[in-house]
């Protein structure tokens, strides 16, 4: 609902966007990124809301709190590049997510290259404590920052949560159209209203969401909102074969998270013997985070948009050695794990080197090896040397036994030769299919 004077309008005025998600920003959101995430809810339209707070309220950090019903609402995704958790809830029928980064909001603000609702429910965010006795946050002072990447024909929210008797300056504006910066300009629309019908608020019973809502015009261009969405999810960062691969399946659970199974067999064994086993302290999980046809569907939108896509290049030669396919590919390892993850992939690389991986693509621990476990004597590989002359001798052979996949992923080892492939390569009849390697030195395997 949208307040204009003392005139009631069904529908707050909010932008679409054609052919993408919506970018929604919520500063400083904490857990009131609820609110946010209702307003887009209500909307309707696809929408990816970025929250950026010091201190994040992730949604599987606290279960209780974040589920609804006793359900879980939001499932976890695989994490954006660089920095974020990221969710989503399958059960709308429209593209969601849900982005939480821990940053400064000011410093996050760079990396949009455009907002189209920009959600804001503290302002202070975006000044500085001047030292003044009687320093005044308002709504002037915060407002060129607040709306620096709002793109023409967004808008801006102003959530009153936390405006009471001495923050009324937060909603000290002029009447009309004024300027806040070069090019950008603001008009206030009205007064908006929101029932929350889908996620309960956290705290304070709050049930309705009251704001001010400004409508941005903006001369200055936009960035190129495909970029900002391929750091945000990694169908965007494949090709279009790659994501063909996908249909039909659904994105595996974050991995740790426990699985509908898991939830199952507890809640059943707690119906069984009580007093050994408590019945599940979280809520039932989701059993992905898409439907399946839902994710089918979107799969094929991206594939039939292939302009949107950002596929991270292979430089690779593909060779036959035996019956194993070499794919020798020159640059990082780091910059490829998404496209590992699609071909169940095992990593079978030195400890550094798994962490790093790791951190950046949690789900691919399912098949990594681990070549140097704590305990000495659980070490698969004795007294292995990596490198040059005087490597652990057949080093391929015994990486090859370690792959938990027919696909295996590692780095350069060895003296780095097509020879020393082949010798490794001839006559190996195990079940490795694929044998990926990465190289940084272009001189490697020639
Ligand atoms: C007063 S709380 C408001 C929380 C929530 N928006 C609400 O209304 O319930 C302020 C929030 O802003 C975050 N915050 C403060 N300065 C920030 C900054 N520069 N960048 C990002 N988050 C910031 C804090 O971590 C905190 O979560």
């Amino acid at each position: 609902m949208l307040w204009k004077g003392n005139h009631l309008f069904c529908n707050v005025p909010l932008p679409k966007a054609d052919d993408r998600p919506l970018i929604v920003s919520h500063p400083g959101a904490h857990m009131n990124y609820l609110a946010s995430w209702n307003v887009m809810v209500e909307h309707g339209e696809p929408f990816v809301l970025v929250c950026d707070d010091l201190g994040p309220a992730y949604p599987d950090g606290w279960w209780a709190q974040h589920s609804k019903d006793g359900m879980e609402y939001f499932a976890r995704l695989q994490n954006p590049q660089g920095v974020g958790q990221a969710y989503r809830n399958p059960d709308l029928s429209f593209q969601n997510l849900l982005v939480h980064r821990g940053l400064d909001a000011n410093k996050g603000m760079e990396d949009f290259p455009l907002i189209d609702i920009m959600y804001v429910d503290f302002i202070e965010i975006f000044l500085k404590y001047n030292g003044e006795v009687d320093w005044r946050p308002t709504f002037m002072a915060a407002a060129p920052k607040m709306v620096e990447k709002v793109r023409d024909g967004g808008v801006l929210i102003i959530d009153r949560k936390n405006v009471h008797e001495d923050y009324d300056q937060w909603l000290e504006f002029p009447q009309g159209e004024f300027e806040v910066s070069p090019g950008i300009t603001l008009e206030h629309v009205g007064k908006g209203e929101w029932l929350i019908l889908d996620m309960p608020l956290n705290g304070g019973g709050r049930d309705e969401i009251h704001a001010e809502v400004f409508r941005v015009s903006n001369s200055n261009p936009p960035g190129n909102p495909d970029d900002f969405l391929a750091t945000l999810m990694k169908e965007r960062r494949l090709a279009p074969k790659d994501l063909e691969g996908f249909k039909g399946t659904l994105p595996t659970r974050w991995p740790g998270h426990p699985t509908l199974d898991d939830y199952t067999e507890r809640l059943f064994n707690h119906y069984d013997h009580p007093d050994a086993f408590d019945r599940p302290d979280y809520p039932e999980p989701l059993e992905s985070s898409w439907k399946s046809e839902k994710y089918d569907e979107w799969l094929q939108w991206l594939i039939n948009h292939p302009e949107s896509l950002r596929p991270i290049e292979r430089n690779e030669r593909i060779m036959q050695m035996g019956s194993t396919t070499v794919r020798l590919v020159h640059g990082t390892i780091l910059a490829h794990l998404d496209w590992l993850q699609t071909k169940d992939a095992s990593l079978v690389v030195r400890d550094a080197l798994r962490e790093s991986c790791l951190a950046e693509n949690l789900f691919l621990g399912k098949n990594a090896a681990n070549l140097q476990p704590f305990m000495r004597w659980k070490k698969p590989i004795r007294h292995m040397r990596w490198s040059g002359p005087d490597a652990t001798p057949n080093l391929t052979r015994e990486l090859l036994k370690l792959s938990k996949s027919n696909v295996m992923a590692t780095i350069s080892h060895g003296i780095a030769t097509l020879e020393e492939l082949e010798a490794a390569l001839t006559d190996y009849d195990g079940e490795v299919e694929e044998l990926v390697i990465f190289h940084l030195d272009e001189e490697d395997y020639r």
